[in-house]
């Protein structure tokens, strides 16, 4: 295994649409869903992370929101999502998102409160999944990285709702 590269902005690997995974037996990919586990696991208190973060142009990410310091109620643990696509939603809510790829930003974004998805797992089985409230925008956050899209496209106006970082926050960024 090892840890990669994290893509920062404005790199243009972070605006373009990724690929469906197809071939999951691939010895590289599973190689490389490994290294994107341990790449999010070296990014303190990272609750996500999507493969053009480092570079790699694929359908895949990751979501862990137990690493908070008060992680959700009922939280899912590590999901590994290929293919993900969204079912249904519902509701709105504003809320503060960071980004491994921006790292001295954060930003009032809004999102889904309700969210179902259908995806893959790292070995090509079909899920469902149903997350609410802070999984439930990780998993968008992420989701629009697979599409080429980062949370400051979806700030309202980068004048109130873009922060800069004041001290180095070691939470909730993906
Ligand atoms: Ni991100």
């Amino acid at each position: 295994m090892a840890i990669r590269d994290i893509l920062t902005y404005p790199d243009e690997r972070l605006r373009q649409p990724c690929k469906p995974v197809t071939d999951f037996a691939d010895p590289g990919f599973q190689t490389f869903v490994d290294d994107l586990v341990e790449t999010m696991a070296s990014g303190p208190g990272a609750v996500g992370i999507a493969a053009p973060q480092v570079g790699k142009m694929v359908q895949l990410l990751i979501m862990d929101c137990s690493v908070t310091r008060r992680p959700p109620k009922g939280h899912h643990g590590q999901v590994i999502c290929v293919n993900p696509e969204i079912l249904s939603w519902d509701g709105m809510e504003t809320g503060r998102e960071g980004c491994l790829s921006l790292p001295d930003y954060t930003g009032n974004v809004m999102r889904a409160l309700d969210l179902s998805i259908q995806f893959q797992d790292r070995h090509g089985e079909e899920r469902a999944l149903s997350l609410t409230g802070f999984e439930a925008r990780v998993m968008q956050h992420e989701m629009d990285h697979l599409e080429g899209r980062l949370f400051i496209d979806r700030l309202v106006s980068r004048k109130a709702d873009l922060f800069k970082r004041k001290v180095y926050q070691k939470s909730r960024r993906g």
